[in-house]
């Protein structure tokens, strides 16, 4: 049905490697003209494992019923921007609250395949979360290593609470990669970043899922950090593409925060590789990351679509942030608005023709980071406990 193969030199290897020895990423290439596509693009019940055909595992999945998301029309957003049709697919509604849970159900269905015990992740906070929750659902220990005080509490709280064992390293999230692919390798525990090649598979059906429910957007704009939801979105549409399911692709359109920002800079100057940033820093922990792996990769989508790379500040993430929940009743975390605020930004610098039809893709719940929304907000005011107070307050 597939096979696993380097992107740089092409050669072949089986399930249980992640990389080549040229050091290139592994993709899963599916046999498109020999699988049977059980499926039609008819908007009816979508969720990942509709799929199925076109997902590379062979055992019954660890589901916790991910996917079918909300993909909202954003009317007060398209007047903003500017853009006729702006539709917004609200990933923070998956059962741990973030895209993750696409990856995560095929990699911890492959590792039960694969007949691991223990699987294991670097994390900006929301692949351990999910990855605890869908290793609980499959009885693996998990392990995961977060850069200690920089991952948003509801993350933490979602991977201690569902039973991986947290361990904070003094670093950013390059070195807990890094350190745990080794770590991965002499403890012989199964690597469940989106180095994994299983990882992306899962992710590429919010491809499948919007040309189900909407048809092939001109744009799908999303936040970058680690570039493997980029990547896999763009594999999703290619597939579609390649078995004629769809007949032309979107424009990939990466946005990244401005102190994190190795991709942005590679597009800028033309270049198809990085260079890291080495003290990557942003409000949107999620994507605070100096050394994408997937870069390459992502690089390719961009170039191959016709795309943008773009950047935003920490206040233009925050006003998009604020945007959405209080204009269009969508919940996200810093990362996730993104997207939004890079919409808003290519739009307003003329980068973007009014008549597209644009996705942007928020990946992660409101509730995830509590600490930054007090922050930017403020806590609740306080009244003695009389009506009186209540309506001077209501009208003051
Ligand atoms: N948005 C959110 C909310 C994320 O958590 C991440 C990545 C991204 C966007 C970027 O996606 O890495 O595929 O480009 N979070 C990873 C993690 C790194 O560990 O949870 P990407």
């Amino acid at each position: 049905m597939y096979q696993l193969r380097c992107i740089e030199c092409g050669r072949e290897w089986s399930d249980e490697h992640y990389t080549c020895e040229c050091g290139g990423l592994l993709e899963v290439r599916l046999n498109l003209d020999e699988i049977d596509v059980d499926f039609r693009l008819d908007g009816k019940n979508i969720t990942v494992w509709k799929y199925r055909s076109l997902l590379p595992v062979k055992i019954d999945p660890v589901t916790l019923r991910e996917g079918g998301t909300p993909l909202y029309r954003a009317e007060r957003l398209e007047k903003e921007v500017g853009v006729r049709r702006v539709y917004v697919k609200h990933e923070g509604l998956n059962p741990s609250g973030s895209f993750k849970d696409r990856g995560m159900t095929v990699g911890v269905t492959k590792a039960i395949e694969l007949g691991k015990r223990a699987v294991a992740c670097a994390s900006t906070g929301n692949t351990s979360a999910s990855m605890a929750m869908y290793a609980a659902k499959a009885g693996l220990n998990a392990y995961v290593l977060l850069p200690a005080g920089k991952v948003a509490l509801g993350k933490v709280a979602q991977a201690l609470m569902h039973g991986a064992k947290v361990i904070g390293i003094k670093g950013n999230f390059d070195d807990a990669l890094r350190i745990v692919r080794e770590v991965c390798e002499k403890e012989g525990l199964y690597l469940l970043n989106s180095v994994n090649p299983f990882r992306p598979e899962g992710q590429k059906t919010i491809a499948y899922e919007v040309a189900d429910e909407i048809g092939v957007p001109d744009r799908v704009v999303l936040p970058v950090g680690n570039a493997g939801n980029i990547s896999a979105i763009y594999k999703g549409f290619r597939e579609l593409y390649e078995i004629g399911m769809i007949d032309k692709m979107p424009k990939m359109t990466g946005i990244q925060a401005e102190g994190a920002a190795p991709i942005y800079r590679a597009f800028k100057e033309g270049k198809d590789y990085i260079e890291p940033f080495e003290n990557p820093e942003t409000i949107a922990t999620a994507i605070r990351i100096g050394n994408p792996v997937n870069a390459r990769k992502a690089l390719r989508a961009i170039y191959n679509t016709d795309g943008l790379a773009e950047i935003v500040s920490d206040s233009e993430i925050i006003e998009a942030q604020k945007f959405l929940a209080a204009k269009e009743g969508i919940g996200v975390e810093p990362a996730s608005a993104s997207s939004v605020a890079g919409l808003r930004k290519l739009a307003a610098n003329g980068m973007i023709d009014p008549d597209e039809t644009i996705v942007c893709v928020v990946t992660g719940n409101l509730l995830k980071d509590p600490e930054t929304v007090v922050r930017v907000c403020g806590e609740p005011t306080e009244v003695d406990a009389s009506v009186k107070s209540v309506i001077e307050k209501i009208r003051s």
